[in-house]
């Protein structure tokens, strides 16, 4: 089937302002799906939907807003039951790199409320529909620091644990329904994300987005789970049969050397 019959016509893209949610837009507009784009920034969103519509001729609605707000998701839910979503990429998120001790309880209630209640409640609004339609499909963007402790990131990675394993579990309670579930793992990625997370310019090599986000888009459907890049991915099975506190031992030297610089 298309792709666009198989999960459109609409799209739900959180944290499509910038980086790997913006490039989600562009290339979910290529292949015909009609989008609602979800972010704060309302100037960086209704630019690129003028220029999605104007590309690709499809539909865009904004909506702006802060996730973390009380009403959020009821708002998304609200803002689009006009609409027939067929794919959900659940994308917003960040990170903070430091000692567990000098988080800061608010940013740590923040990241945990982003990168995890907002997907979980979410998907749980907008997936009962694609169920009764029996098609659709949601992509869940977790990372490589989900697959070991990362100290001095150790929130943050913690989160993206939550994210694959929850993404990794709907893959299979929907096999069958007709749903996709693919849990999307990038390592370093060149957006903004190591901007806000205290880390620019420390990782050489950084992924691009868009090949992210290809690669992720032509696998849903096919597989669990996608660790972006080859390196990244023989990382991600060594880390599952070394023991963990040796895991734990190599990972927080690499995060060192990181804030280090
Ligand atoms: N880049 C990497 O190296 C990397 C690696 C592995 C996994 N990931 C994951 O990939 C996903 C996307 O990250 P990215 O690299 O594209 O980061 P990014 O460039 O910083 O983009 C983050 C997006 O999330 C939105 N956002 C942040 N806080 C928000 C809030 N409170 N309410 C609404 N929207 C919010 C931002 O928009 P506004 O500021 O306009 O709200 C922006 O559109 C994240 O889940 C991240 O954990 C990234």
């Amino acid at each position: 089937m298309e792709f666009s019959s198989k999960y459109g016509p609409w799209a739900v893209v959180t944290g499509a302002s910038a980086g790997l949610g913006a490039d989600y837009c562009r290339q979910l507009a290529e292949r015909g799906l009609n989008l609602v784009l979800v972010a704060r920034r309302r100037e960086q969103l209704e630019t690129l939907a003028a220029e999605l519509q104007s590309a690709h001729k499809v539909e865009c609605r904004v909506l702006a807003l802060d996730l973390l707000a009380e009403n959020a998701v009821a708002e998304i839910r609200d803002a689009v039951s006009d609409l027939e979503v067929g794919l959900l990429v659940n994308n917003a998120g960040f990170g903070w790199k430091g000692s567990f001790l000098e988080g800061g309880a608010e940013r740590f209630r923040d990241m945990i409320r982003l990168n995890c209640e907002v997907p979980t409640l979410l998907s749980y609004e907008l997936m009962p529909a694609m169920v009764k339609r029996g098609r659709g499909g949601m992509l869940m963007l977790a990372s490589t620091a989900a697959f070991q402790p990362t100290p001095f990131f150790s929130v943050y990675g913690a989160t993206k644990g939550y994210d694959l394993l929850l993404g990794e579990a709907l893959n299979e309670e929907f096999r069958g329904s007709g749903v996709d579930v693919l849990t999307v793992c990038p390592g370093s990625t060149e957006t903004e994300f190591h901007g806000i997370a205290g880390t620019e310019s420390t990782f050489p090599n950084m992924a691009d987005p868009v090949d992210v986000v290809r690669k992720s888009l032509d696998l849903l459907g096919k597989r669990m789970t996608f660790v972006h890049g080859f390196k990244n991915s023989m990382l991600v099975a060594g880390n599952r049969v070394a023991p963990r506190s040796m895991v734990a031992k190599v990972s927080a030297r690499v995060i060192k050397k990181v804030l280090k610089n």
